[in-house]
C-alpha cells in the first residue's frame, strides 16, 4: 500500500514537473478522458499509418452523435448528417493491441459552415503524445482521405448505437 501511494506520488511529481506542455492551439483539452465521451473503444484502425485506436467527441456534439447512430442502424447511409460547429472528435491511436501505449493524436474541430469549404469546414490536427502539434492545421492532407469516408461529411466512423 505504501509502495503504491509512493508510486503515485512519484508518477504525479513527473507529470506537474514534466518538460513537454499542452499547446494551446490543440482542439481538445489535456483532460479529454474525464471530460469528452469515449465512443469507440480499443480497436483496430483501418489507417494504414494508425494501430489500435479509441475514439472520444466532445460533450456538445453527443446528441449529434447519437441522432447519426439512430440514422445508421436504421440502414440510412446516405445520410449527410450536419454536426455541431465546435464540435471535436479525437482519435486516440495506440502502438499495441491492449491500447496502453499512447503514439499520438489524430482531431478534428467542426468550424462554422463555410470557413474552410475546401476541407469540410474542419479544423485538422495532428498532435504528439505529449499535446505537442506536428501540424495543427493539416488540412487537405487528412481530408483528401477523409473523402472518400462517410457517413457524415469528410468523417470516417461509423458512429453506433
Ligand atoms: C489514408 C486515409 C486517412 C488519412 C490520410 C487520414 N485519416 Fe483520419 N481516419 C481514417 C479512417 C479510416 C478513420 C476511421 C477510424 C480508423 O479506422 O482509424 C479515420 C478517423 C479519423 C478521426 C475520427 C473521426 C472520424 O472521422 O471518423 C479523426 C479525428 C481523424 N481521422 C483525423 C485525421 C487527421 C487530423 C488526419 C490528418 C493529420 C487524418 N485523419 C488523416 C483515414 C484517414
Amino acid at each position: 500500500m505504501a509502495g503504491r501511494v509512493l508510486t503515485s506520488l512519484l508518477v504525479l511529481g513527473t507529470a506537474l514537473s514534466g518538460c513537454a506542455s499542452w499547446e494551446p492551439e490543440v482542439v481538445f483539452p489535456e483532460n479529454y478522458r474525464s471530460t469528452y465521451k469515449k465512443v469507440a473503444s480499443c480497436t483496430k484502425s483501418a489507417h494504414p499509418a494508425a494501430n489500435y485506436i479509441e475514439t472520444w467527441i466532445s460533450p456538445d456534439g453527443s446528441d449529434a452523435w447519437s441522432a447519426l447512430a439512430v440514422q445508421l442502424a436504421a440502414g440510412d447511409t446516405e445520410t449527410t448528417a450536419v454536426l455541431p460547429e465546435g464540435m471535436v472528435i479525437v482519435k486516440v491511436q495506440y502502438d499495441d493491441s491492449k491500447c496502453q501505449t499512447l503514439a499520438n493524436y489524430t482531431a478534428m474541430k467542426k468550424l462554422a459552415v463555410g470557413a474552410a469549404p475546401d476541407v469540410g469546414d474542419w479544423n485538422w490536427q495532428f498532435v504528439d503524445e505529449n499535446g505537442e502539434c506536428n501540424d495543427c492545421a493539416s488540412g487537405a492532407s487528412c481530408a483528401g482521405c477523409h473523402k472518400s469516408c462517410g457517413p457524415a461529411p469528410l468523417m470516417c466512423s461509423h458512429p453506433k448505437k
